[in-house]
């Protein structure tokens, strides 16, 4: 403690404090009592984008944050820290002391921790590492929170404000409750954090599909809306519902309201009119293109008719699936933004993203530029990072749970019919034991 001791006789030391505070706990009060022992304390506070880029979106906003932080005894400054990287703010305050908790030694973190101690040692900084407090963790907290659900109001922002701090945000489809647990809860670590789905896609495809009916919107809204009740129940993250052309424009109305309503962040139309068909069948089929006056009508309509500034109407541009060309889909594109649109999804069933890139490039440049969405199905070898590096801000994996469990249960039914028996199928099951416990809250 040899800031205590010296207290009085020099200038006042400075320290510097980096955390996220979203859910503050005793273990964040315990740090800045230790740290407040050595001197004047500053409290670096990582920006919303900081703690995207390692774990998932803090619950409050970075004001909320620092609101909080500010107010607690013992903190006398709250900068933003901007980088889960100490060392800009660092050099710029040269404090005399880090003061961090001992769980950073291992995971994410580690080389945050190394970065620290080689920036502190050009000027005689020094780390003080506070024991990891026991029995209250972050981690803990937000299984609570996860418990105790959200509101609608808070998973409809909740895209919106994760458009702001990610690069890129990636979607996969539900098509039940069971489908939506599994986005809510899985993840993988990995060496740069946590990585998990950032939100759910209302496919239409996987939807009709579930139901044994074709993707015409044959399964109209009240039916998707089942589905969508079942995923509301038990998840929490952000949904992009996928609105196929929206339905006649007087429709159209009455899907926005009670999309918003429920909490939905976003709906995608297609510039569809008539008997829809799914766009990978393209030109095989008969399907007709809206045109862009009606389509824009429709956009306005629906913009009209949302109550809060926070939902998002995302007009989806047809012309390369139906092979109307690159300078159609810029026009169309154009429009639909001029006419209100948040965002533009653009869709190919090419085998390659070049014609996506290419469109992109010229998207990119417009000066009215919203989020673009694309949806890599066809073009299946693209990755994120490259997507994003092209622009993409949402990716959707729209159809990828479903068509991962069709031939399993195919496959499960034609062995008990092919040995009369369960055996041979079953070490490819999940176990009984496991299926009673995959749902929280079954025993
Ligand atoms: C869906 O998932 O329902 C879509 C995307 O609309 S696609 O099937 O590629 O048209
Ligand atoms: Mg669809």
């Amino acid at each position: 403690m040899a800031g205590t001791f010296h207290y009085g006789l020099h200038m006042t030391k400075t320290v510097y404090v980096g955390m996220s505070a979203d859910l503050v706990h005793p273990g964040h009060l315990n740090i800045i009592k230790k740290a407040s022992a050595l001197g004047e304390v500053i409290v670096g506070l990582l920006t919303d984008e900081a703690i995207s880029s390692y774990k998932r979106m803090p619950f409050m906003t970075f004001d909320q944050r620092r609101e909080v932080i500010k107010n607690i005894k013992g903190v006398s400054r709250v900068v933003p820290q901007s980088t889960l990287d100490y060392a800009p703010n660092l050099e710029a305050l040269k404090p005399d002391y880090v003061v961090h908790g001992d769980d950073w030694r291992e995971g994410v973190q580690k080389e945050t921790r190394q970065r620290v101690i080689e920036t502190l040692s050009q000027w005689g900084g020094e780390l003080v590492e506070v024991p990891y407090t026991q029995g209250i963790s972050s981690t803990q907290l937000n299984a609570a929170l996860k418990e105790l659900g959200t509101t609608p109001e808070v998973r409809l922002k909740s895209l919106r404000r994760m458009l702001k701090v990610k690069p890129i945000i990636r979607f996969l489809d539900l098509h039940s409750g069971l489908t939506g647990l599994i986005i809510e809860n899985l993840f993988v670590a990995t060496p740069e954090g946590r990585r998990e789905f950032d939100g759910m896609w209302a496919s239409s495809l996987t939807d009709s599909t579930a139901k044994g009916k074709p993707d015409i919107e044959a399964v109209d809204v009240s039916a998707r809306m089942i589905t969508l009740n079942e995923v509301l129940e038990v998840t929490t993250k952000p949904i992009i519902y996928d609105g196929d052309t929206g339905g006649r424009t007087e429709h159209f109305v009455f899907t926005v309201k009670t999309l918003e309503r429920l909490g939905v962040s976003a709906v995608i139309i297609e510039d569809k009119t008539g008997l829809k068909k799914n766009s990978l069948l393209g030109n095989e089929v008969e399907q007709t293109q809206d045109s862009i006056d009606n389509f824009c009508h429709k956009i306005q309509i629906g913009k009209k008719a949302q109550a809060t500034n926070d939902f998002m109407i995302i007009a989806r541009v047809e012309s390369l699936t139906l092979s109307k060309g690159m300078d159609d889909a810029m026009e169309r594109a154009k429009a639909y933004l001029s006419a209100g649109a948040d965002g533009i999804m653009i869709h190919s069933r090419e085998k390659t993203p070049d014609e996506v890139f290419e469109f992109c490039q010229r998207y990119n440049k417009l000066e009215n530029r919203k989020p673009l969405v694309a949806a890599p199905t066809s073009y299946n070898q693209v990755a994120e990072k490259e997507l994003a590096s092209h622009g993409v801000n949402i990716v959707i994996y729209a159809n990828h749970l479903l068509r991962a469990a069709y031939p399993a249960m195919v496959n499960a039914a034609k062995s008990i019919l092919e040995h009369q028996r369960l055996m041979e199928t079953d070490s490819h099951l999940m176990s009984i034991k496991e299926i009673l416990e995959l749902i929280p809250g079954t025993k």
